[in-house]
């Protein structure tokens, strides 16, 4: 669609696309209303994704949009004035963002916006530093807390708590469809999805993933008879889950209910990353045991395999087990850290072109 933009603007967009977003689904659009003015569409993947509960997922990565965003401008000598517009649907939000003139230099956290990347791969397990840690926790506005997971005994009982949920994972068809649509075979990077170089298995479990992952039929018989599950589980989950300096948990202020905790707990999260990134860490999210837990607490049907609606049970308990003491209500994000060398693949993103809509549409 072909839209002038201000040069400033563009810079300030085409750096703010690079925010995560789970597989990569980028759910945001951006309407151009003036020289100072843009407003995002926040939308999301709930009613295909199961790991979309609610739009949670979405809205963590609309709040890190918003975060980078703000960030870029500060490039711009620009500070970003955000609001959203109350009483939109959920599966539609709308955000204005409107720029005013600003002194100061720019955010630092500027430089990594675009370094920042996932690591799927198992990284180094040389221990944090007391500054890393610190600058970390820094990273986060009041009333945020990170909990560390660092001692080996502590990575061991989240790398078996990752490999049990794997399970779940691996072997529900409700998560085979959404894997299905995520990976990009063949591919160093991808553009709008995961390129199955960056997913973190070897080139033998890739192929083998990739013939199982045409046909679900494939999959349960794979797991049924031959412990299909275990390579990938064993790879993408338990030896990562080791190797790495540390597991951490983020807890926002309080419970999280509404759009808005979200969006604030996406921003606080994309700040955490960022800081991670400078620190020269990489970090890899581990999301899904947080959103199979929640499905737990609120009794919701997530998928036809009883086998795994009893193990989110044993999960939840687990997760809780581990905040000890601190509701897990208020737990948004968790995953690894640890540096390395970086991903040889990663996902890009949707040319900035194609992000951009005019009026109320979607495309
Ligand atoms: C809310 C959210 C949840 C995510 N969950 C996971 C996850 O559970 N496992 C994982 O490996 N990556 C996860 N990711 C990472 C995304 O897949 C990744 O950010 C996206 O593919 C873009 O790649 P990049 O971060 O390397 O630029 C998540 C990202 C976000 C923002």
């Amino acid at each position: 669609m072909a839209q002038a933009i201000p040069d400033h603007l563009h810079r300030i967009l085409d750096l703010a696309r690079w925010a995560p977003s789970g597989d990569n689904t980028q759910p945001w659009r951006f309407e151009v209303l003036g020289d100072e003015h843009v407003r995002v569409h926040g939308l999301d993947t709930r009613d295909h994704v199961v790991y979309d509960l609610d739009g949670h997922a979405s809205q963590l990565a609309v709040g890190a949009l918003l975060e980078t965003l703000a960030i870029a401008a500060t490039g711009e000598r620009r500070q970003a004035r955000i609001r959203r517009i109350p009483d939109t649907p959920d599966d539609h939000l709308l955000i204005d963002v409107e720029f005013d003139p600003a002194a100061g230099g720019a955010d630092p956290l500027i430089d990594v916006i675009e370094k920042r990347v996932v690591q799927r791969r198992p990284m180094s397990t040389r221990p944090l530093t007391q500054a890393q840690r610190q600058a970390l926790e820094n990273a986060l506005p009041a009333g945020f807390r990170v909990r560390w997971f660092e001692p080996l005994a502590e990575r061991w009982r989240v790398a078996r708590l990752l490999f049990d949920n794997a399970k779940i994972r691996l072997t529900i068809p409700e998560a085979f469809e959404v894997h299905r649509s995520v990976i990009e075979w063949g591919a160093r990077f991808s553009a709008d999805r995961i390129p199955d170089q960056a997913v973190g298995v070897d080139p033998l479990t890739a192929r083998l993933m990739r013939w199982a992952m045409a046909d679900w039929r494939r999959i349960a018989r794979l797991n049924r008879w031959a412990l299909g599950d275990l390579p990938p589980r064993i790879q993408l989950d338990l030896l990562p889950g080791l190797a790495c300096a540390a597991h951490f948990t983020l807890l926002a202020p309080a419970a999280l209910r509404t759009v808005d905790d979200y969006l604030d707990a996406g921003r606080a999260m994309q700040r955490f990353w960022l800081t991670a990134a400078s620190q020269g860490l990489y970090v890899q999210p581990e999301m899904t045991p947080v959103i199979f837990s929640r499905y737990h607490r609120e009794r919701r049907h997530f998928t036809q395999t009883a086998a795994a609606a009893a193990k989110v049970e044993d999960l939840n308990r687990r997760l809780a087990a581990m905040l000890a003491g601190e509701s897990v209500d208020r737990l948004f994000f968790m995953g690894r850290a640890g540096d390395g060398p970086p991903p040889r693949a990663r996902s890009v993103r949707r040319p900035l072109e194609q992000l951009l809509v005019s009026g109320r549409s979607d495309s």
